[in-house]
């Protein structure tokens, strides 16, 4: 389980090793990651090892998902740690790409995503699901996986990946794996590194605050009332500004008004700490 995985970093030496697994005929599971990684990202891998035989993981911060002035620059980046980790979770093959490689100097295609793509994340960073759907058809096109494994902290860019990949004919099967939290609550993130202390504390607020809200959904109240309170309690504990708490069809994020009756809801959460944007859901 512990030993070093492979690690690759030409897509060439990543086909060759695939194509060896797939004469040996061992099913692929895959973890896309952007590094700087946390036991969340290990789970996904622990997930993957249930159902395959081999499972790959990648690192590579990619810069179509960005947009100008976000942190692509600062991003955490600890490899030797990060291939350290992989190998204890039991992953067997690391691709590293060189940066530069993944996208040609020439590269024009672009991926309009839709359905659970839009609003939300995308009222804020109408550049991110794009470029994630690109770089992950890229990533899927490459090694071939036969399931892919992603965490449920981003909720919307799991069902966005997932529908993409139906509406493509992709042949990968798109796990959401649970979200793994800290001991006060806090869904693992790599930007988690960027707190101070006291940011720490405050930042830890968002998750329990973010369960009032859904219980009190859950209970009957009026989304406006219970979604607006908690934004509210959010600015009162410390948080600079938030750009969403909303209640979303659990299915394909359409958002829902009033008080839910039948329908299986998910809270969705953005709200900025410390010049920290993070995310959250629940179900309701
Ligand atoms: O969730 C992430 O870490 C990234 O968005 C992903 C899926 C690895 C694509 O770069």
């Amino acid at each position: 389980m512990s030993a070093a995985p492979i690690i690759v970093r030409t897509e060439k030496a990543l086909r060759a090793q695939i194509s060896k697994w797939r004469l040996a005929d061992h099913k692929i599971g895959y973890v896309p990651t952007m590094g700087a990684l946390h036991d969340g990202h290990l789970s996904l891998i622990t997930f993957a090892r249930k159902h395959t035989e081999r499972v790959v993981a990648s690192i590579y911060v990619n810069p179509t998902q960005f947009a100008e002035g976000e942190d692509l620059a600062t991003y955490p980046r600890q490899e030797k740690s990060d291939i350290r980790k992989l190998g204890g979770a039991g992953c067997d093959l690391v691709y590293i790409p060189k940066s530069g490689s993944m996208y040609d100097r020439d590269h024009s295609t672009q991926i309009n995503v839709g359905g659970a793509a839009l609003g939300l994340e995308t009222d804020y960073r109408p550049h991110f699901f794009g470029g994630v759907a690109l770089i992950v058809t890229k990533l899927f096109n490459r090694v071939q996986p036969d399931i892919a494994v992603f965490g449920k902290k981003d909720y919307q860019q799991f069902l966005t990946i997932r529908r993409m990949t139906t509406d493509f004919d992709i042949p990968v099967r798109v796990y959401g794996a649970p979200i793994i939290r800290e001991k006060d609550g806090l869904a693992m993130s790599s930007r988690n590194l960027y707190f101070d202390a006291d940011a720490r504390l405050v930042a830890g607020q968002l998750n329990k605050i973010m369960r009032v809200c859904a219980k009190e959904i859950k209970n009957g109240s009026h989304i406006g009332t219970a979604t607006a309170k908690a934004k509210r309690a959010l600015l009162k504990s410390g948080f600079q500004s938030v750009d969403y708490v909303a209640a979303a069809d659990r299915r394909n994020l359409s958002l829902l008004r009033g008080p839910i009756k039948d329908r299986k809801a998910r809270l969705l959460i953005a709200a900025t700490c410390a010049g920290v944007r993070l995310i959250d859901n629940c179900d309701i």
